[in-house]
């Protein structure tokens, strides 16, 4: 087997590793935005509604000094509180979505007031 991986990259030379290894770096890139993007979209789905305009005290959207001591309390702690609710904010913030869909939407709301 080695063999034949070794011949096939003779035959088809260094510019075509190049490109190969060039379509493994675009295929991580598409999935690392994606991830990205499916936060900010369950976030405007749901989340905003409340945490745009701090609606019952929810803390607000990139506001560092809101987010600082919950930030504090560790990513962990931020997504229990979430899926059991706290004060004006109902169990999984009244969305539908799953734990680990949770815990993107904290990481992107946590980096976002950093
Ligand atoms: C109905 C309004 C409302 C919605 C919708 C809402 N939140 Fe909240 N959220 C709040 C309020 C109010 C607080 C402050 C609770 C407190 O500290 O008393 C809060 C606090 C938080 C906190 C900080 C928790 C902590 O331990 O300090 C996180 C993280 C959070 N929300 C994430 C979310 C996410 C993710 C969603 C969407 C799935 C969401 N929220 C939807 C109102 C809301």
């Amino acid at each position: 087997m080695y063999l034949r991986v070794t011949e096939i990259n003779r035959v088809i030379g260094s510019g075509m590793k190049k490109s190969i290894n060039i379509l493994a770096l675009v295929v991580l890139i598409t999935v690392s935005t994606t991830a990205f993007a499916d936060a900010k979209a369950l976030y405007k789905d749901v989340c905003y509604a409340c945490h745009d305009n701090s609606v019952s005290g929810a803390p607000k959207f990139k506001d560092k000094a809101a987010w600082a001591p919950r930030i504090a309390k560790g990513i962990d702690a931020l997504v229990r509180t979430v899926i059991t609710g706290k004060g004006g904010m109902p169990p999984m913030g009244g969305s539908p979505f799953t734990e680990a869909q949770i815990r993107e939407v904290v990481i992107y709301m946590t980096n976002a007031a950093k």
